[in-house]
């Protein structure tokens, strides 16, 4: 049996879907199995990785966990999956994460550092994914592209090269179910570095419509986004863009490394999401 966690999230459905697909059980621990909308055939299991006391009875039998990082809950969630006999946890982390640092370089780094240590420090068997942008970042611009042809937003040229939550998913169940990747930490992004702007040309081109970034004042489009992000993530993300603009992002060989497949670009993700922009 494995159990995995963030099971209704973007990358989550994509690992449930991956290891249905290799026949083993899947058990998906959910705050809500009113709405987790799971597959036939998965084990829905109410519980909370914030909530150490749900957590003996959802890992009991499990051999392998795909852990969702909710930040503080690493020690909770080793001691229980220790308890519990599970053989092997898969992280997904970020790339953000400095090793060896005696500080991270910022909050979002910060909690994800602190659950690789937790397993780090135990006897469990793990891996760490470690994602870079993730094309679903690009998901907020739904709104404007329903709303007409251009996008607002800060740093047209900010670059990232964003991984398919198809191929986190893909890779999760490989090193869930394959020997040989214990103790390992793979850093996981598309297969090219694309900036802001770019990305909306290829939604465009996905939906047939010429879209186009307008790129707003820093600090008009943060006043602006203050409104739905938390103040500890927004810092980090305009640090990040601002910095990026000019320098292409890296792209790392992981994927196509644990999958044996090319990692899946931008604009198949865009067509994959044709329905989520139009
Ligand atoms: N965005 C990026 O560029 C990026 C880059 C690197 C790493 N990451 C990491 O990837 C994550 C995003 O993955 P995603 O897109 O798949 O997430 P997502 O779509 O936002 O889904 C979040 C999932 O986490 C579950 N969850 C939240 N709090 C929980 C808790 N206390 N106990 C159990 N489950 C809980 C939610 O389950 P419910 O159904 O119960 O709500 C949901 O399944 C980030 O949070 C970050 O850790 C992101």
């Amino acid at each position: 049996m494995f159990l995995v966690a963030g099971a209704t999230g973007n990358v989550g459905r994509h690992v449930v879907r991956e290891l249905l697909a290799l026949g083993v059980s899947v058990r998906a621990l959910v705050r809500d199995p009113a709405t987790a909308e799971l597959p036939d055939g998965v084990q829905v299991f109410r519980g909370d990785l914030s909530r150490p006391e749900t957590l003996p009875a959802a890992l009991a039998g499990v051999r392998g966990v795909f852990l969702f990082a909710v930040p503080g809950s690493g020690p909770d969630f080793v001691r229980a999956a220790e308890q519990a006999g599970v053989g092997r946890v898969v992280l997904l982390s970020s790339d953000a994460v400095l090793d060896g640092a005696a500080e991270q370089p910022n909050p979002i780094a910060g909690y994800h550092a602190e659950i690789e240590r937790a397993l780090r420090d135990s006897p469990l068997a793990w891996t760490f994914l470690r994602s870079a942008h993730m094309a679903t970042n690009a998901l907020p611009w739904a709104g404007q592209t329903k709303a007409g042809d251009v996008v607002r937003g800060p740093y047209a040229g900010a670059t990232s090269a964003p991984v398919h939550e198809a191929d986190l998913g893909a890779v999760a169940a490989v090193a869930l179910t394959e020997e040989g990747h214990t103790g390992q930490v793979y850093t996981l992004s598309g297969p090219a570095s694309l900036t802001a702007a770019e990305q909306v040309a290829l939604i465009g081109a996905a939906i047939d419509r010429p879209l186009r970034y307008d790129e707003l004042a820093p600090e008009v489009a943060r006043e602006q986004m203050s409104a739905f992000i938390p103040p500890f993530i927004i810092g980090t993300l305009f640090e990040g863009w601002a910095k990026s603009v000019g320098v292409p992002a890296a792209v790392h060989p992981d994927v196509e490394k644990l999958t044996g497949r090319p990692a899946r670009g931008f604009a198949e993700w865009a067509a994959d999401h044709a329905a989520d922009f139009s």
